[in-house]
């Protein structure tokens, strides 16, 4: 009978925002992870809209899209806000490539992980080290591997809490915010593409596909991952100083 009140639509907004703002109060010095998906924009503008002390890192794996370094430096300028950019140890990948040719990660999953070990663990290890937080755009609905993720928790993998404000964010609440605030995004989503990360395991996807479906399309679903984000299963410990707790979330979500 009634329409939602801005206040309800906007719930999601507002519990992400708060989300970031406990992040930063409680857990400094924080950093946002972003591979610069529409996710990751939406949160850098909210960061930036509340000044938050969170600084941003890209893990460059070397073999990223020319369209998503393009949107680094687009980002930058809009925002007003350096995105530091973390590489993989030259050492490690010139070992990898003297063992398998660049295109073995198609062969085993193995290989496969080991490039994403080389190209993506051991910057982000470099990327947080020394930080009490660390913010991720992860939402639950990307994939089966994903359906029990916390929205605040503590990553025993990596020693420090991590925050996924989006977590339960549908991809149409992601697309309209973008929309509705102007915030930059990758072009390749307007070329089919719906979760993007390196070039040479990331395709289009037809409409109504899973939006994950064009990542390592060729393995499982369940192996679809690349060890950035091991599931803890740890819920953070109640914060206390607000009224936000780690596994809810607001009811216009669910
Ligand atoms: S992945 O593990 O399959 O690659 P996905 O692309 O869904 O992850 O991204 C989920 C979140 O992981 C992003 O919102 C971001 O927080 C983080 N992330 C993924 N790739 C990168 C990257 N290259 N640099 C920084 N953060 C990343
Ligand atoms: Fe290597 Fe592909 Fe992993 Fe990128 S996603 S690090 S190219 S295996």
């Amino acid at each position: 009978m009634h329409g939602a009140t801005p206040e309800a639509a906007n719930g999601h907004i507002e519990y992400a925002r708060t989300l970031l703002a406990r992040a930063t109060r409680e857990h400094a010095p924080v950093t946002l992870a972003s591979s610069m998906s529409a996710e990751d924009m939406v949160l850098i503008d909210l960061v930036c809209r509340d000044k938050l002390a969170i600084e941003v890192f890209v893990l460059d794996t070397g073999r990223l899209h020319s369209e998503t370094l393009d949107l680094i430096r687009q980002a930058r300028a809009h925002h007003g806000i350096p995105i530091k950019v973390y590489e993989p140890d030259p050492d490690e990948v010139e070992e990898f490539l003297n063992h398998h040719a660049l295109d073995a990660i198609f062969d085993s999953l193995d290989i496969r992980k080991s490039c994403c070990a080389i190209r993506k663990l051991g910057p982000l290890r470099r990327a947080l080290k020394g930080k009490g937080a660390w913010i991720t755009g992860l939402r639950q609905e990307q994939s089966v591997t994903r359906a029990d993720l916390a929205d605040a928790e503590w990553d025993a993998a990596n020693g420090l809490y991590k925050f996924s404000p989006l977590a339960a964010w549908s991809r149409t609440q992601v697309w309209d915010y973008i929309k509705a605030n102007g915030v930059p995004y990758n072009r390749l989503y307007d070329q089919g593409f719906a979760s993007i990360g390196c070039a040479p395991c990331t395709r289009a996807i037809e409409p109504g596909a899973h939006e994950r479906s064009g990542r390592w399309w060729w393995e499982s679903p369940d192996d679809r991952e690349c060890g950035l984000h091991e599931a803890s299963g740890h819920q953070a410990p109640a914060a206390g100083q607000d009224d936000v707790t780690a596994d809810r979330v607001p009811e216009s979500q669910s």
